[in-house]
């Protein structure tokens, strides 16, 4: 088993009915002069909004209330919140809403703490030196950002999704409130299962051969979990229990307790965010359109890795390696198809000229200039044979 060192600081509130402690959990960890941010407004129309406001006045917080994040979220618009709420002393970021709203937060919290261009950290030209305190009441399972040290932008301009990683990124708290997602409509519960499986299924992969089986038996349960439970929600959206397993498990996949003792890989990350900034496409939809591709790309590096997830997940019970392999493969293709993620791109932004695909390529190497991925290390090329496997 390798070293890790691991420390998740967010405290988790879960429960249905828990947004009712927004406005105590904000001042427990420092808060008084807030900035709520929500997105395009669900959380208006199903109510969340009005019940964060509820607990932030019942604490007598002064508070400042910005809606309009896009999912994808741009970069200009968190910079404009940053530069609007720079002279407003705010010391608290509460994000209503899910990955894009809390990266938006993320980003802002950057700017207000920092000044300047916010991009910087994001190309690496600045480091992250600071925080002002971020939380989150999360309205959807899936990207994982509520306990994580990432934040994800679009700069529109560049054509780029990128993410910065910084322990300052970590959220003091978040609201897990299953209750708040019974509004998600199929498709978005279905990107979100697919998002929770594949940060998961990044970490599962690993190059340097390491054994880590308690980490395997949390990572495989988990998928399991989210299988089983992604089908229920994505058909039944009531149904709380369903719900609840969705919401703790994509806080738990994304705060690398699956991964612990292990490389990442991220290639399929890397690969769907320059589809999804090229085609404004929702994350999970280019992660599913991208994985099967990159599985048959690299698997017979270790055909035996995937003959085990195969076993452990989804119950197979070949002897043989290489058709075991080949066959969790399908099975998971099968299962996005049945929960109506795409499995290729086809099946979400359609099929592409060569000229985008190498265009795609392109701008995921960095035009040529970094590797993708531990588990393989991909470049240009690889990228080219994995976005033309995928064009279907
Ligand atoms: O904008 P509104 O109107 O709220 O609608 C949103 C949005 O259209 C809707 N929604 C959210 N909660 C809802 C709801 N609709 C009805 N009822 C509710 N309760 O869902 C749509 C998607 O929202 P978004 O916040 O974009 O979803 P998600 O949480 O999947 O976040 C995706 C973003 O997170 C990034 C992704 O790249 C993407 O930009 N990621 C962030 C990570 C991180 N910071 O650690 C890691 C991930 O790998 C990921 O890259
Ligand atoms: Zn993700």
């Amino acid at each position: 088993m390798n070293s890790f060192s691991y420390c998740v600081p967010t405290r988790v509130i879960f429960g249905a009915g828990e947004v009712r402690q927004a406005g105590r959990a904000v001042r427990d960890h420092g808060g008084s002069r807030v900035l709520v941010v929500y997105g395009g407004g669900s959380a208006v129309r199903n109510g969340t909004l009005q019940k964060v406001t509820d607990a932030l006045d019942a604490e007598g917080l002064t508070y400042y209330v910005e809606g309009g994040v896009q999912p994808n979220p741009r970069l200009a618009f968190a910079q404009d919140l940053a530069d609007r709420y720079r002279d407003k002393d705010i010391d608290f970021l509460l994000a209503v809403g899910g990955g894009s709203v809390l990266d938006t937060c993320k980003a802002v919290a950057m700017g207000l703490y920092s000044g300047g261009e916010v991009w910087d950290f994001f190309e690496g030209k600045r480091k992250v030196e600071g925080e002002i305190a971020v939380g989150s009441v999360l309205t959807i399972a899936a990207a994982g950002s509520e306990t994580s040290d990432s934040a994800v932008l679009t700069n529109e301009a560049a054509q780029v999704k990128r993410g910065c990683n910084t322990p300052h990124n970590r959220p003091r708290f978040a609201i897990l409130d299953p209750e708040l997602t019974v509004s998600l409509g199929a498709y978005q519960t279905a990107c979100g299962v697919t998002d929770i499986m594949m940060h998961t299924l990044e970490r599962y992969f690993s190059s340097d051969g390491s054994v880590n089986q308690m980490t395997d038996a949390i990572a495989e349960g988990l998928l399991r979990v989210v299988m089983e439970n992604g089908l229920i929600a994505v058909n039944e959206p009531d149904n709380l229990q369903a719900r609840s397993e969705l919401m703790w498990a994509g806080s738990l996949s994304h705060n690398d307790l699956t991964g612990l003792g292990r490389p990442k890989d991220f290639a399929v990350h890397q690969l769907g965010h320059q589809l999804s900034a090229l085609f404004d496409l929702a994350h999970g939809a280019s992660l599913s359109a991208m994985w099967p591709h990159w599985a048959q790309f690299v698997c017979r590096k270790d055909l035996q890795r995937f003959a085990h997830l195969g076993r452990a997940v989804l119950g197979l019970r070949c002897d043989e390696d290489e058709q075991c392999a080949l066959l969790t493969i399908r099975g998971l293709m099968d299962y996005w198809h049945t929960i109506g993620m795409p499995i290729s791109l086809g099946g979400c932004v359609g099929v592409q000229t060569d000229l985008v695909l190498r265009q795609l390529a392109d701008m995921c190497s960095y035009q040529s200039s970094r590797t993708i991925g531990s588990f393989v290390k991909l470049d240009r090329e690889d990228m080219l044979d994995i976005y033309t496997a995928a064009n279907q």
